[in-house]
């Protein structure tokens, strides 16, 4: 069980935090075994189960920046994150985040306030395709600074529960930029505002860099339209 990874002293800063969200995610943590990653169905995405089919519909604008490898938000200059292989549960958190402004970003702020929570739902399933189910491999030793992070969010960046994000193969720069974000206050969850308050920008960076570099690795979404089928297929 996750908990044998702690060591005495991490446990007891983590202990309150994880106790909640163990509780609540030990159930569906469980299904993540390998069995179901070599099934072909979609892995059981719990209680949140999307209809695939109006999530691709609905997905038409977002592909345009998250099914572009390697697109970049400007001002400031960071990659677009991949979705493919998070757990649908963490995708609808983070819209919703964006939605009620828990994270500010123009741009994610727009488009979420016009999705409906059964969009959101059907959406979160479609771009988590099947969530990465860890090899408990990972690539070199994880920063120092690491050493609490590798508890929810796995060792190899696969997390240990759906409402935690995945981080392994993220790009490093968006990862870099969402832990500034919860330290300077522009993302408000209080679990990772906590965590990254007493990180140095040389800790991020490091750590960054290591999660991006892990495998099974998050994916950019493939574009299933073409610019000339789309206008056929949305009219
Ligand atoms: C103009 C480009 C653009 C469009 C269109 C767009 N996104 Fe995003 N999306 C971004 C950027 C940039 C971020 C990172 C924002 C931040 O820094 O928090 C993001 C973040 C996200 C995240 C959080 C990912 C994570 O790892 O936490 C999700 C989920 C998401 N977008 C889903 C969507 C969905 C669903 C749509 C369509 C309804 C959409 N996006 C449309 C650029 C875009
Ligand atoms: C108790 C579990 C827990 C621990 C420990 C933890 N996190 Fe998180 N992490 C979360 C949750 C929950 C979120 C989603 C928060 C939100 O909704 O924005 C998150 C989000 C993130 C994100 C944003 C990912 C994305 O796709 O936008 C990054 C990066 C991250 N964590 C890195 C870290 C690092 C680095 C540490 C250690 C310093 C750490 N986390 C410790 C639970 C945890």
């Amino acid at each position: 069980m996750v908990l044998r990874r702690f060591g005495a002293r991490s446990f007891g800063l983590l202990a309150t935090v994880l106790c909640a969200s163990l509780a609540a995610h030990s159930a569906s943590a469980q299904t993540a075994s390998p069995d179901t990653a070599a099934a072909p169905a979609p892995a059981a995405a719990g209680p949140a189960q999307g209809d695939l089919h109006r999530g691709k519909e609905l997905s038409y604008t977002c592909l345009g920046c998250h099914g572009v490898d390697g697109y970049k938000n400007a001002y400031p200059n960071y990659s677009v994150p991949k979705l493919e292989g998070q757990h649908p549960e963490y995708l609808i958190a983070a819209l919703q985040g964006y939605r009620s402004g828990d994270r500010s970003h123009i741009t994610m702020h727009s488009q979420a306030t016009t999705l409906s929570d059964q969009d959101i739902v059907d959406i979160a399933a479609y771009f988590a395709g099947k969530p990465l189910v860890s090899e408990h491999k990972s690539v070199g030793t994880p920063p120092q600074a690491a050493a609490l992070c590798v508890t929810c969010h796995g060792q190899d960046g696969v997390t240990i529960a759906p409402m935690y994000p995945s981080l392994a193969g993220q790009h490093a720069d968006y990862l870099t930029r969402a832990l500034d974000e919860y330290k300077k206050g522009g993302r408000k969850n209080p679990i990772m505002g906590g965590f990254v308050a007493s990180l140095k920008e040389s800790d991020i960076e490091a750590i960054a860099e290591y999660f991006s570099k892990q495998a099974p690795a998050l994916q950019t979404e493939k574009r299933p339209f073409s610019s000339l089928t789309a206008e056929a297929e949305h009219k």
